[in-house]
């Protein structure tokens, strides 16, 4: 059983939003002050479509793409599914490689095709263990784990979210254009938000938080705030 959190059953959290709201950061920092696992569900996507571009697989051609979504050989060093952990992919460390603009905008597009997300369902949702999980996507609390206990839904302006971009790769001595990063980030929202198949939207009974204009500790004491809330409410 994933869902629910009754009793044995794993406590999940699922923060959704656009790239650079930070969830992957707030995802990483909630699991680790309540010892939960993490899963980092775009880097699914993302190994979707290198493993499909390692083999010269054309990202259009949907049916031979969710095959390799389905048999993708993957481990995750750490044991997690998570942003910090080490990641082999077919024998080779792809940790990196993964982390690239190119690999998100590959990423966005096979994750448009809807034997893609239904070839990953599974895989995602077996990071569901005792005592709990922490994921972070676009469609965990939609989808993958509908009936999670606590829905976050974390976004910011893509103003805030190019910004915040152009620091991060300045500061790991990449030359990048901040109008260029703008476009981008537009361009991903558009396509994420824009699908027939899962598309980026807050679930219904999630909580919204607009990071604009919050530091991470302010987030993640509001993310905590809520699954204590929550937890009290459902008298877990
Ligand atoms: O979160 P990240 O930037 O790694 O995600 C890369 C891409 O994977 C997203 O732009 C989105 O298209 C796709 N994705 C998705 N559903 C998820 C997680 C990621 O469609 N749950």
């Amino acid at each position: 059983m994933w869902h629910k959190g009754v009793e044995h059953s794993p406590i999940i959290i699922t923060i959704d939003g656009p790239g650079g709201s930070g969830k992957g950061t707030i995802a990483r920092l909630t699991a680790s002050s309540l010892g939960f696992h993490v899963l980092d569900s775009g880097a699914l996507y993302r190994l979707t479509a290198l493993a499909a571009q390692n083999r010269q697989v054309d990202l259009a051609d949907s049916a031979a793409v969710a095959k390799i979504a389905e048999t993708l050989d993957v481990e995750f060093v750490s044991g997690e599914c998570q942003k910090s952990s080490k990641i082999i992919l077919d024998g080779h460390e792809v940790t990196h490689a993964l982390r690239t603009e190119q690999a998100g905008e590959a990423a966005s597009k096979v994750a448009a095709i809807p034997l893609v997300r239904q070839a990953l369902l599974k895989r995602q949702r077996d990071f569901a263990v005792a005592p709990g999980l922490v994921a972070d996507g676009r469609d965990m609390g939609t989808v993958v784990f509908s009936e999670a206990l606590l829905k976050i839904y974390l976004t910011a302006s893509v103003q805030i979210r190019a910004e915040r971009r152009y620091k991060e790769l300045k500061e790991k001595g990449e030359s990048v254009s901040l109008p260029q990063l703008f476009d981008e980030i537009k361009a991903r929202d558009d396509r994420d938000m824009g699908r027939s198949v899962a598309p980026l939207k807050p679930a219904d009974d999630a909580v919204i938080i607009d990071s604009s204009r919050l530091s991470i500790e302010e987030v993640l004491d509001l993310v905590l705030g809520e699954y204590h809330k929550a937890v009290s409410t459902k008298s877990l």
